[in-house]
């Protein structure tokens, strides 16, 4: 087996669908102002992918061809895909699967990851194991959910709040200190249900009923989500920075789930830092799910210093929860 070695992120691709529902056009379709999202949330549009025969496995795979031309590798050097994802084409087979075949990275292996929002942070230290124990060069952690197929423009606790979009990255072994360093998972069984999606699965079938009673779509209990997910985020961030002797100063970047940007300042005053060190394009994406973290990544590229400590973390349904500590390898 090869020497053991840190996996760094060596390389960042995105897709957004060129579609723009705004708040405004969210005031034509259920009771909302643009003023309640904007100061309840910090959202101002979001991206909505409008072609009927295009979905979660493709903006993961245009995802995953920038990645490839950035970087500069072909597809058949790729060991591992990894997709997270809760709006998978299908059920079965994994989007991992259709995203490798699209880009025909014929000697990978591919599956899915389902966390929610957590789950881009779930499959990047997955993929980091694989480098880590030698067993893979290459490996490529996509998150992407087509959030607009599972949402209900018919109510208004919950369509304000999502888009569609997909961001990826390459791990390989890193050359020197940078790397993946720390992270932090948890999770907890939401027994009450209060972020989920009712029908579909094995325990509900889609049936003439459960389409009629619309429970094909996300409902949240957005309340008891919001405060679980202020404690939470805030708790794992603080919880890394102490594992990892980490003060405010030494933290160039926290890249926060984007659920809401009151959650996002809550765990960036919890440790510390300033406004200028957090990343936050919530404004223009809304919540994107396993996308929004690579996202950022994608959009922060060009500002990010090698040797530069950022600290990913996320909170959503399941629960899950995590953080991750990165000093980046990239610039
Ligand atoms: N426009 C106008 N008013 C609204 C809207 C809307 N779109 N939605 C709700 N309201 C009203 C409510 O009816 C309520 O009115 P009432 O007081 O008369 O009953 C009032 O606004 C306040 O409602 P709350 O639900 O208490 O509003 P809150 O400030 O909590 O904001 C929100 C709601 C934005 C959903 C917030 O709770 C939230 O962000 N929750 C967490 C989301 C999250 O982090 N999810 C996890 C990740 S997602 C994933 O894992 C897939």
């Amino acid at each position: 087996m090869a020497e053991t070695k840190r996996a760094a992120i060596t390389a960042v691709g995105h897709y957004l669908p060129e579609n723009r529902l705004t708040n405004h056009d969210l005031e034509q379709m259920v009771e909302t102002d643009d003023e309640w999202i904007r100061t309840r949330t910090g959202i101002e549009e979001r991206r909505i992918l409008k072609d009927e025969d295009k979905a979660t496995a493709f903006m993961g795979a245009e995802a995953a061809k920038e990645l490839l031309d950035q970087r500069g590798v072909s597809a058949d050097e790729i060991d591992v895909i990894i997709v997270a994802t809760v709006t998978p084409d299908y059920l079965f087979p994994a989007t991992a699967c259709l995203v490798q075949s699209e880009i025909e990275a014929g000697n990978a292996y591919s599956f899915d990851v389902s966390a929610a929002c957590s789950g881009f942070l779930y499959a990047l230290t997955t993929g980091a194991n694989f480098i880590e124990s030698g067993r893979a060069q290459k490996v490529m952690v996509i998150g992407s959910d087509k959030m607009s197929s599972i949402v209900d423009y018919t109510d208004r606790s919950t369509c304000i709040l999502f888009g569609d979009g997909a961001g990826a990255v390459l791990l390989e072994p890193s050359e020197d200190e940078t790397g993946i360093i720390d992270y932090i998972h948890r999770s907890e069984g939401d027994t009450n249900l209060s972020l989920y999606q009712p029908a579909g699965g094995s325990l509900n079938p889609a049936n003439e009923e459960t389409v009629k009673n619309r429970l094909h779509y996300a409902k949240q209990d957005g309340r008891t989500v919001f405060k679980k997910a202020t404690v939470g985020m805030a708790d794992v961030s603080e919880e890394i920075m102490d594992k990892n002797d980490l003060s405010a100063d030494d933290v160039a970047w926290l890249v926060p789930h984007q659920a809401n940007l009151r959650i996002i300042d809550a765990t960036a005053n919890r440790m510390g830092l300033d406004k200028d060190k957090v990343m936050v394009n919530i404004d223009k994406y809304g919540n994107t799910t396993a996308a929004t973290i690579p996202l950022c990544l994608y959009d922060w590229q060009n500002k990010l210093e090698h040797g530069d400590n950022l600290i990913l973390a996320a909170f959503g349904g399941g629960y899950t929860w995590g953080s991750i500590y990165v000093k980046w390898a990239l610039n």
